[in-house]
């Protein structure tokens, strides 16, 4: 039996509205859109709303002009936004900065006007490899603004992750500190970049802003710190068209290579504003915490961007959320007087862990609404946050999107009405996303049951496509059903018209809520000299929700020791980031393998989690009974 939460009768009263503006949203798309793009400013109005002519790829606001900076700047400083906070901005440290509008306009075109002057113009390719600091969306903005098209590569990857991505990403110029705190230890990202350009072709520029003052070295004539290079002034924004590109943002698939995910100037904005403005119904006086780090999508779409384009008040905060103490998060909740704030469920449940007296020390009054987005969202955590931090008065809205997707796709919608709340379900589709559940064959399946989540028409802020690689775009997302966009995870849809997101349904991990491709870790372990096969897969953990496992063979001459495995998790820290260093490294005398060459993956994660024999009918397409009974020898021989 799945419990509801009767919702206050002040939020019902509008349900209706949800289900008037989602059904005109399906039944009169033209007129629905062409309202909800006047969300934002266009320098030249689009002629039409959507061609689906060269489907899947999708254009939206066919020759609008427009441009981010402009939407998010401009528009506000001959109003009385002008001298409104746009971030407040906290450090690890506890010191703050404010920035009024007027403030990060100049700053962004004192830093548009440094780009251009160092040859930075439209349509390069910008990484920006930064802690949470203000000149991140100071630069990302600086890069909307000229229309160079930024990628920001997360600070927690190391220098191959990121040489990787300024490969694919075809960056000539990279933007970054001397160093970025992370729970009292500064980590050294300039060296990092360095060590990665020795990796890269041909970077030109290296931006370097002061931040942590730790020691760096600066290459004549290819490193500019920050400060020098900004000029005071105005740049005009460019007329950038509705499906230029604005940024590329790396995701983990499930073969090769990571993704790089395109999203645009016109579709892309009027999604993230439209989707925040429903899901949160944000009011102008309202203090906004996105808890997370701008090196993901939910950094740009709702620390950054959406914030700004609604004229909000973002609260921008630099270090680890249990960091000097466990009531970190709750201390800058009383301190800034936070209305809205909008985390995950590793977060949840890792302050959950550390006791009720953290927030009961403080005053969590200013609380109305509570967001949760990353992963799904068990009960227990549910309630903890509802009831301890929530005081059983602040809806708890459950968004369910990805990095392709833009912004939230399956969400309560305060704004237009939210439905009774049942813990761990994200409720229902915003306007302008149809999903279904489907089972292998692209049927619908009973409500009640389990199947893939898929969406059946196109909406604005869908990704472009994938960077330089059209074909993956089409394979990964557009295949499994033939133009029905795949979102890799299982749904229920329940007799309610509830969804239920149910976690990943390949081989994506997910690891305190960050997306890691068990690929990736495995391409990691086997380019190291010592190893010859991998496996890697998730194990269940009550906290991060998935923490990572491997399984490898050693080449001929290496023998397993523990300073081996100490030395390989060390090197995979170096050069993918801590975030991909397996928790547990098992060496064994194979990896179990089907005879086509197929990694059993599952096979060998139901074998550690001792979950042999069960449901070994999901395992069927993977290998053989034979070949199971192998992989069991394999496994339980093992170290
Ligand atoms: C994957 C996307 C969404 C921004 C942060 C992560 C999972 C995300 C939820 C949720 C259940 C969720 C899905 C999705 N996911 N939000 N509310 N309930 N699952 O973005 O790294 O692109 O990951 O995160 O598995 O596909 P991402």
């Amino acid at each position: 039996m799945v419990e509801t939460l009767p919702m206050d009768e002040k939020y019902k009263v509008h349900m209706s509205k949800y289900f008037e503006e989602y059904n005109r949203s399906l039944t009169d798309m033209d007129g629905f859109w062409n309202e909800k793009a006047k969300i934002i400013d266009w320098f030249k109005p689009f002629d039409k709303v959507l061609d689906d002519s060269k489907k899947p790829f999708y254009k939206w606001f066919i020759n609008g002009k427009t441009n981010m900076s402009y939407n998010c700047l401009d528009r506000y400083i001959k109003t009385e936004k002008r001298n409104k906070v746009a971030f407040i901005w906290v450090s690890e440290k506890g010191d703050e900065k404010m920035v009024t509008y007027y403030g990060l306009y100049r700053r962004v075109n004192a830093f548009a006007r440094g780009l251009l002057n160092l040859g930075i113009k439209r349509g390069d390719k910008v990484t920006i490899y930064m802690p949470m600091i203000l000149e991140t969306p100071i630069a990302m903005l600086a890069c909307a603004r000229i229309g160079a098209v930024f990628n920001v590569v997360f600070s927690g990857f190391g220098e191959e992750a990121l040489a990787q991505r300024i490969n694919d990403s075809n960056s000539k110029t990279v933007i970054t500190a001397d160093g970025g705190y992370r729970k009292g230890k500064i980590i050294e990202l300039k060296n990092l970049v360095d060590k990665a350009i020795d990796l890269s072709r041909g970077v030109d520029n290296v931006i370097v802003v002061k931040n942590a003052n730790n020691k760096i070295n600066m290459e004549q004539d290819r490193d500019y710190y920050y400060d020098d290079i900004i000029e005071e002034g105005y740049v005009k924004p460019e007329e950038l068209d509705s499906n230029d590109p604005l940024f590329i943002l790396y995701t983990s698939g499930t073969t090769g290579k990571p993704k790089g995910i395109l999203h645009g100037n016109g579709g892309y904005p009027v999604w993230i504003a439209n989707t925040l403005k429903w899901a949160f119904d944000p009011k102008d006086e309202d203090r906004w915490w996105c808890a997370a780090d701008i090196g993901w999508i939910t950094g740009h779409s709702y620390i950054v961007f959406a914030p700004l384009l609604l004229g909000l008040t973002s609260i921008m905060y630099e270090g680890a959320i249990d960091h000097p103490k466990p009531d970190r998060m709750w201390d800058i909740i009383e301190k800034y007087g936070v209305n809205i704030l909008h985390t995950s469920p590793t977060a949840i449940r890792l302050l959950m862990k550390y006791g009720e007296k953290y927030p009961k020390g403080h005053d969590l009054s200013s609380l109305k609404t509570l967001g949760t987005v990353g992963e799904p969202i068990n009960p227990a955590a549910w309630h903890w946050y509802y009831e301890v931090i929530g005081k059983n008065k602040c809806p708890i809205i459950d968004t369910y999107w990805q990095t392709e997707t833009g912004g939230f796709t399956v969400s309560p919608s305060l704004n237009l009405g939210i439905p009774d709340l049942k813990p761990g379900s994200a409720t229902f589709p915003l306007p302008g996303i149809e999903p279904a559940v489907f089972d292998e064959n692209g049927n619908n399946v009973k409500p009640g049951e389990k199947g893939y989540i898929v969406i059946k028409r196109p909406w604005p802020g869908l990704m472009l496509t994938v960077n330089g690689d059209d074909k993956r775009y089409i394979e990964t997302y557009f295949s499994k059903f033939k133009n029905k966009y795949f979102m890799g995870d299982y749904a229920i849809k329940d007799n309610d018209g509830y969804y239920w997101l149910l976690g990943r349904a390949d081989e994506v991990l997910k690891v305190a809520g960050h997306r890691i491709g068990t690929m990736e870790v495995e391409d990691g372990l086997v380019s190291m000299k010592e190893i010859a096969e991998a496996a890697v897969f998730g194990k269940p953990d009550t906290i991060k929700g998935d923490t990572i496992i491997a399984f490898a063979t050693l080449k001929d001459g290496y023998d397993k020791s523990p300073e081996l495995i100490e030395d390989i998790k060390k090197r995979i820290k170096n050069n993918l980031g801590p975030i991909m260093v397996p928790e547990e490294i098992h060496i064994v005398s194979a990896v179990p393998k089907t005879r086509s060459g197929k990694i059993m993956r599952r096979v060998i994660k139901a074998v550690y989690l001792d979950q042999l024999p069960g449901d070994v009918s999901t395992l069927e397409n993977e290998a053989s009974v034979d070949e199971i009974r192998k992989a069991v020898e394999i496994i339980k021989g093992g170290d």
